[in-house]
């Protein structure tokens, strides 16, 4: 109990423990940034509330949804239950770090081609988690995607057309003037 009351009366100096912040480096998007927050802020609020990148979507705040899927360490993170205060030094990327100067990433260009976005709402996570599946595995069999993305909800397409956007960029990253199949665009004959 005294060292509870020591840890309170350490965090009060000069500020009521719940307007206490926290300054830390963020490396997000390939800038370190300054930031200052409350310690009990996830990786998620700070992004949004702090860094001003809304990219990232707020969903179930319960790790099921996906919508709020980054890249941490080049790997997909559910930004919703990490603490940002966990996140010093280590490469954070959002939807918004994806575009490749000017140019959007090739499964942004996919995604907005065949109509694998439809409300947006999963898209920013579903793009992350298909950056890394491909940055690790360039050509991945449709069940890799499907597993890749099994933890990214859409109420929208179906994931279909995610599946096939996600193969179509996978083509472009080897060949940037691959075409989309003609049953991709117009549905298979019967
Ligand atoms: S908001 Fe993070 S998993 Fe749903
Ligand atoms: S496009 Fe609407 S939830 Fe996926």
């Amino acid at each position: 109990m005294a060292q509870k009351m020591k840890r309170r009366g350490k965090g009060a100096a000069g500020a009521s423990p719940s307007r206490a912040k926290v300054h830390l480096r963020l490396d997000v998007n390939g800038e370190t940034q300054e930031v200052a927050f409350a310690p009990h802020k996830t990786l998620l609020e700070v992004l949004r509330e702090d860094l001003g990148l809304t990219g990232t979507k707020h969903g179930c705040e319960l790790g099921e949804c996906g919508t709020c899927t980054v890249l941490l360490d080049g790997r997909p993170q559910l930004s919703c239950l990490v603490l940002a205060l966990e996140c010093e030094d280590r490469p954070v990327v959002t939807v918004e770090g994806l575009a490749r100067g000017p140019r959007p990433d090739p499964l942004q260009m996919a995604f907005a081609e065949l109509g694998a976005a439809q409300c947006g709402y999963c898209t920013p996570g579903i793009l992350c988690a298909a950056k890394a599946l491909l940055d690790a595995k360039p050509q991945p069999t449709r069940q890799e995607i499907r597993e890749a993305l099994s933890g990214n909800l859409c109420r929208c397409t179906g994931y279909i057309k995610i599946f096939e956007a996600v193969e179509l960029a996978a083509r472009r990253m080897r060949d940037p003037d691959a075409k989309p199949a003609a049953e991709v665009l117009h549905g298979r004959r019967v």
